[in-house]
Order: C-alpha cells, then sequence, then structure tokens
C-alpha cells in the first residue's frame, strides 16, 4: 500500500497530535463547482455518474484540485442502499430523489431484507478507483446514511419536510418500523465493511434526519441501531485504526450520548457551541464541524473572522477537523471555498505548537 502523504485527517479524528487543523467539507464535490457540472452533463444523470467508475473518480478529485483539502469523500449517495434493495431509486429534475416502490404497505415492509452485496459493487469499484488515483495524497472517507435516515426515504418515497408516513408509523406500529431499521442496520454494517476492505480509511454515517425525533424516540430509533453498526465495524486496516464518525444533524442535546457509541468523533452542525461541545464529551471523541454552510455567502474577510472565531471556541487544535455545519449550499463561489481553506489552514497553526 502506498504510504500516505498527508494523514492530518486520520490523526486529528484519533486526537493525535497534528500542525494544523485539518479541513474536508461535507459535499465538497458537487453542484458549485462548474467542473461538476461538465463531468456530470458528460454521465447524463446523476445516478449515472454515480455508477460510472471512471467519472465519479474524477469528480472525488475536483474539489483537491482546487483547494488544499486534508481528505477526500467517495462520490455516491445515501440512498443507493435502498435502491439495492429494490425500491427504484430516480431524480426527478428540481426535486430531489424519489423511489418508485416505497414502504407504504404492511406486506413489502415484512418483505425487506438485506440486498446481495453484489449490487453495490460500484460503490466498491468506485473506493478503489479513487484510492489508486489519489496515491497516498490524501485518506479517502467511505459513507452511509444511518438507518432511521434511510427509512425517512424509502417510507416518505422522497425528501418530506413534516415525516408524516414515518412518524404515523413509527407511534401506530412501532415494530414495523423497527423491521425497517434492523435491516438497514445489517445492511450498512455489510456495507460499510465492504468500503472498507475496498480502502475507505474512515467511514461517516450521515444522520440528517435524526435531529427530527422527539426526546426518547432518538435514542430508540436513531441511535441505538448506530450504536449496533459501530459495534460491527472493522476498526482497522493495513495495521492503521479506521476512524467512525457519526453526524446527527440537529443532534446537538445528545452528544453525550452520541460519544458513548464507541464511534471515534462526531460531526456537528452550527447550533452547536464548540467549547461547550468539547467539554461535555471530554476526551472520548474528536469533534468535527461545524461553519454555517450559508456563511460561505458572505465574503472572503467575513469568513475569516468566521473561522478564526470558531477555531478560538475550541481552543488549542488537537481532535479538531474543521468542517462545515452541513452540505455546501450548490450556489456557494468556489472562491470563498479556496478563502475558507487556505484560513483554516494558516489561522489554525499556532494551536497546534507545543
Ligand atoms: O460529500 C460529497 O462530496 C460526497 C457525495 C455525497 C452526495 N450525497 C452527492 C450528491 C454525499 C456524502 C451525499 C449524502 C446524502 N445524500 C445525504 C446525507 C447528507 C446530507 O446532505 O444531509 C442525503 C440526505 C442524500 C440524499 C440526497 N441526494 C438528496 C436529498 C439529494 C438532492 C439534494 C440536492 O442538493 O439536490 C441528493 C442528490 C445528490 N447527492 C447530489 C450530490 C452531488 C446533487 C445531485 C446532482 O448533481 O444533481
Amino acid at each position: 500500500m502506498t504510504q500516505l502523504q498527508n494523514d492530518t485527517f486520520l490523526r486529528a479524528l484519533l486526537r493525535q497530535p497534528v500542525d494544523y487543523t485539518p479541513v474536508w467539507l461535507m459535499r465538497q464535490a458537487g453542484r458549485y463547482l462548474p467542473e461538476y457540472c461538465a463531468t456530470r452533463k458528460q454521465a447524463g444523470s446523476f445516478l449515472q455518474l454515480c455508477k460510472n467508475t471512471e467519472l465519479a473518480t474524477e469528480v472525488t478529485l475536483q474539489p483537491l484540485e482546487r483547494f488544499p483539502l486534508d481528505a477526500a469523500i467517495l462520490f455516491s449517495d445515501i440512498l443507493t442502499v435502498p435502491d439495492a434493495m429494490g425500491l427504484g431509486l430516480y431524480f426527478a429534475e428540481g426535486e430531489g430523489p424519489k423511489f418508485e416502490r416505497p414502504l407504504q404497505h404492511e406486506a413489502d415492509i415484512r418483505k425487506l431484507a438485506v440486498p446481495d452485496l453484489s449490487e453495490l459493487q460500484y460503490v466498491f469499484d468506485a473506493v478503489s478507483s479513487i484510492r489508486k488515483a489519489l496515491n497516498g495524497r490524501v485518506p479517502l472517507i467511505g459513507f452511509s446514511g444511518s438507518p432511521f435516515t434511510l427509512a425517512c426515504y424509502m417510507i416518505e418515497g422522497g425528501s418530506s419536510s413534516d415525516f408524516r408516513r414515518v412518524k404515523t408509523m413509527m407511534y401506530d406500529r412501532p415494530e414495523l418500523l423497527h423491521h425497517i431499521l434492523d435491516v438497514n442496520a445489517q445492511t450498512v454494517t455489510d456495507y460499510l465493511n465492504a468500503q472498507i476492505d475496498a480502502g475507505a480509511q474512515a467511514v461517516q454515517i450521515f444522520d440528517t434526519w435524526g435531529g427530527a425525533l422527539a426526546y426518547g424516540k432518538y435514542h430508540e430509533f436513531s441511535l441505538a441501531y448506530m450504536k449496533r453498526i459501530v459495534g460491527g465495524l472493522k476498526r482497522e486496516a493495513d495495521g492503521r485504526r479506521v476512524p467512525v464518525i457519526l453526524f446527527t444533524k440537529g443532534g446537538g442535546l445528545w452528544l453525550e450520548d452520541l460519544a458513548d457509541t464507541g464511534c471515534d468523533a462526531l460531526g456537528l452542525d452550527w447550533t452547536v457551541d464548540l467549547a461547550a461541545a468539547r467539554r461535555r464529551v471530554g476526551d472520548r471523541v474528536a469533534l468535527q464541524g461545524n461553519f454555517d454552510p450559508n456563511a460561505l455567502f458572505a465574503n472572503p474577510a467575513a469568513i475569516e473572522a468566521e473561522v478564526e472565531r470558531l477555531l478560538a471556541s475550541y481552543g488549542d487544535g488537537t481532535g479538531h477537523v474543521f468542517n462545515l455545519g452541513h452540505g455546501i449550499n450548490q450556489f456557494t463561489p468556489p472562491e470563498h471555498v479556496a478563502a475558507l481553506v487556505g484560513a483554516v489552514h494558516k489561522l489554525s497553526r499556532h494551536r497546534h505548537a507545543e
């Protein structure tokens, strides 16, 4: 295996000393980059782009060619998993993701099963291809949706503003939702382990909608399943620890419980104060975040000031991975991203000096 030239990100996730605070951005490959839009057009559609090894590799590397980011993230989507379960994923222009066969009848839910992982071979092929193309430049992050977040799309049949169907099922027929979550958790465990086998050097679980749950329900319907996944993951590859990052958007109230799952790091959205979060989790986990993605619309001087504010609130930089609090907006000016990444590297160095 090629030696990693920049392991700052992996070291920070394990709270080891580094020279500066590493940075990567959720959705760093995407529509705010004109070169991404060009490649996507060439592929035909977003899903065809995900399924084309060469083009998926190309778009994964695009943000790294522009900005000195400290990690790459596999170009794919969380909804490839329910697609492999036979739900029929498609993207309606301007409407986001949709499923042809959502889970809305008990009989369909009872039939749901862990899919044959060969249905997702294109994802593992992309991981191997990206690792090869990176040639040790920076580590590669693999990812999956959380069982609950996947269930939201599987039951609603697409995006939702109120999660009406999911919540009806949760309160009326909790055993049905538990069955879906059980199948999802087993599938995600196998899926992430296969990404690790293919070369993913860290993995992140995106729990985008866990924060929409009521107190107590979050623990029962989202956290418990992520904890089960963390317990089932391979934690070492090529003699190095493979860190696991859990990101529950809107999960700021539950950081102690998230830290107790056995994961290595927590992703934080922008509603959380880094200093307070750090006091609450102590030395149990590293923290990743949490720049407001919409602050990237401000001018570069304002962006720099906001970066300084976040770095200062974290304090000495050990165990911090800089990121956005959620995915980057498609209308973000790429020059502003350059200002952000430059500011993180420049302004964090003195916080890591001995
Ligand atoms: O971070 C990266 O660069 C890796 C790629 C990545 C994508 N989706 C590519 C993508 C990752 C990590 C995801 C995760 C994902 N997908 C999540 C969890 C993270 C989050 O943002 O909360 C969710 C909820 C999805 C489901 C999904 N996929 C939605 C809701 C959409 C439409 C949203 C939109 O911006 O239109 C997608 C499509 C999608 N996934 C795009 C990209 C680059 C845009 C598709 C396009 O090119 O038209």
